[in-house]
């Protein structure tokens, strides 16, 4: 049995397949015009989707999806976000500011899990160990899987305030007051905490969707639909690599229970990785330069401001750093160069060499048919270091075990050592290129290599952040 007839519309679904920050909102933003409405179905304000474009400049969007300069496109945000009433007010003043408008195209379903200012307190007192964004998406997800506390509800939903505000206010204040108890959590001024949820609350609530079956109705009628993933695979909070990971699911399945739709209508999975890799937040990364170094080095920028920052490390001498036999000082060289700080903290992403077992997992888990892969213009930088070729992971070595997949516990996966091949490095600058047929041939091996090792076909590659900057090959 199926519900599509022959007008109806379709989904695809596009993910992260690695650890993040692999540039899909720019991806979202150069495919958007062949769909109708982008929808988010995981996440929150967690979520950094950087767009550049010449004439907009650089947009930073956390909750609303990557379609804003689209103007004849709906946006979605489905029940399995995390919404921040507070966060998306400021957003949406950020994105009229620019002279958009999102009236009529925003929709944020009514199911959607809100996140209360105590998810906020909770998070930042004790999502240290994994090193969370501070969003309090983690307490949210929990809130939502607890449900009640006896008869005390935990859980408020978009379209609980819509219905009942005033109600439910008491309950987010109620939970506020409990939670500052529970965890001894300092709240300067509560009153003026919830006065500002409430406030946010109000400014977003006329984009509630009430129909729960809005999107489901859309493609039965036709609309194409681009779900847009957050965070990415490896970041799975059952697949990734637990428990260094976020509180939603990210895989390709869940972008249909978290987006509302049926999955009869899935057609395909697009997956984006980035040339050299990069990862916040703690956790297993087998080809990290530097392994425990950096992950340590990266993790102690937190704090009061970042020791390790940008400012600081864009003082080193480059073509020394970068020559280095040592891999860490190699890795601090290459994330200079590839500009790899967070956007709000600027604390120091860990770096890493393309990883082809991760990369494969991700694949085939999801069913990706078609890869895109970012930052192809940095591989350059390779023909800078010591051994002047490009890595690449193509198995792991366990215990002196020679494995192809991506070990269950994370324990393993921190002893796992990658065995790495060499590809001949280029020098060129493709920045400027648009063609591929332009590339300059080590580059058309790497992609040639990548698309042998995973059965997938490579349909883009970026070779820059701003939007222009994409090779089409067969998107
Ligand atoms: P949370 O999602 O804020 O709970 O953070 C959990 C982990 O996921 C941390 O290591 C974060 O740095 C990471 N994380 C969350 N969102 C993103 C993202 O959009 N890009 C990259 N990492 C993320």
């Amino acid at each position: 049995m199926t519900t599509q007839n022959s007008n109806s519309g379709y989904a695809d679904v596009l993910l992260g397949l690695q650890y993040g920050d692999e540039g899909k909102a720019r991806v979202v933003d150069f495919i958007a015009p062949e769909y109708d409405i982008i929808a988010r179905f995981n996440g929150g304000a967690n979520a950094g989707h950087t767009i550049e474009t010449k004439e907009g400049g650089k947009v930073a969007l956390n909750q609303v999806p990557s379609a804003i300069f689209h103007e004849d496109k709906l946006m979605y945000i489905g029940s399995g976000c995390a919404l921040n009433p507070v966060k998306l007010k400021i957003e949406i003043e950020k994105i009229k500011n620019l002279g958009l408008n999102l009236e009529g195209r925003l929709h944020i379903s009514c199911q959607a899990s809100v996140v209360q200012p105590h998810h906020m307190y909770i998070d930042a007192a004790m999502g240290g160990a994994i090193g969370s964004t501070k969003n309090g998406i983690g307490p949210c997800y929990a809130d939502k899987a607890n449900r009640m506390h006896r008869d005390k509800l935990l859980n408020v939903r978009t379209g609980d305030l819509n219905d009942d505000a005033e109600h439910f206010y008491r309950i987010v204040e109620t939970n506020l007051e409990d939670a500052a108890q529970a965890f001894d959590l300092q709240i300067p001024n509560p009153n003026e905490v919830m006065a500002e949820f409430m406030e946010g609350f109000e400014y977003i609530k006329k984009y509630i969707q009430p129909d729960t079956l809005f999107l489901q109705r859309k493609v039965e009628d036709g609309a194409k639909v681009l779900f847009e993933g957050a965070q990415a695979v490896m970041l799975d909070v059952t697949k990734g690599g637990v428990p260094y990971v976020t509180s939603s699911n990210t895989i390709a399945a869940s972008a249909y229970s978290g987006g509302d739709l049926s999955l009869n209508f899935h057609r395909k999975t697009i997956g984006v990785a980035k040339a050299i890799m990069s990862r916040v937040g703690h956790g297993p990364f087998a080809t990290e330069f530097g392994r425990e170094e950096s992950e340590k080095y990266c993790m102690t920028s937190e704090g009061d401001g970042p020791k390790y920052g940008k400012a600081v490390e864009e003082k080193y001498d480059l073509d020394e750093l970068i020559k280095s036999e040592n891999e860490f000082e190699m890795g601090k060289a290459l994330r200079i160069l590839s500009g790899e700080y967070g956007t709000v903290s600027t604390r120091p992403r860990r770096i890493g060499a393309f990883d082809i077992v991760q990369l494969n997992y991700a694949v085939k888990m999801n069913d990706v048919k078609e890869l895109i892969i970012n930052k192809c213009d940095l591989l350059k930088e390779y023909s800078r270091t010591a051994r002047e070729k490009i890595p690449l992971a193509v198995s792991y070595n366990l215990d002196d075990e020679e494995i192809d997949y991506v070990p269950g516990s994370v324990s393993a996966y921190y002893r796992v050592k990658p065995v790495l091949e060499y590809l001949e490095s280029f020098s060129e600058d493709i920045s400027g290129i648009r063609n591929y047929e332009e590339l300059p041939q080590p580059m058309k091996n790497f992609k040639e290599e990548v698309e042998k090792l995973t059965s997938c076909k490579v349909v883009g590659v970026g070779v820059g952040p701003e939007r222009e900057q994409f090779i089409n090959i067969s998107l």
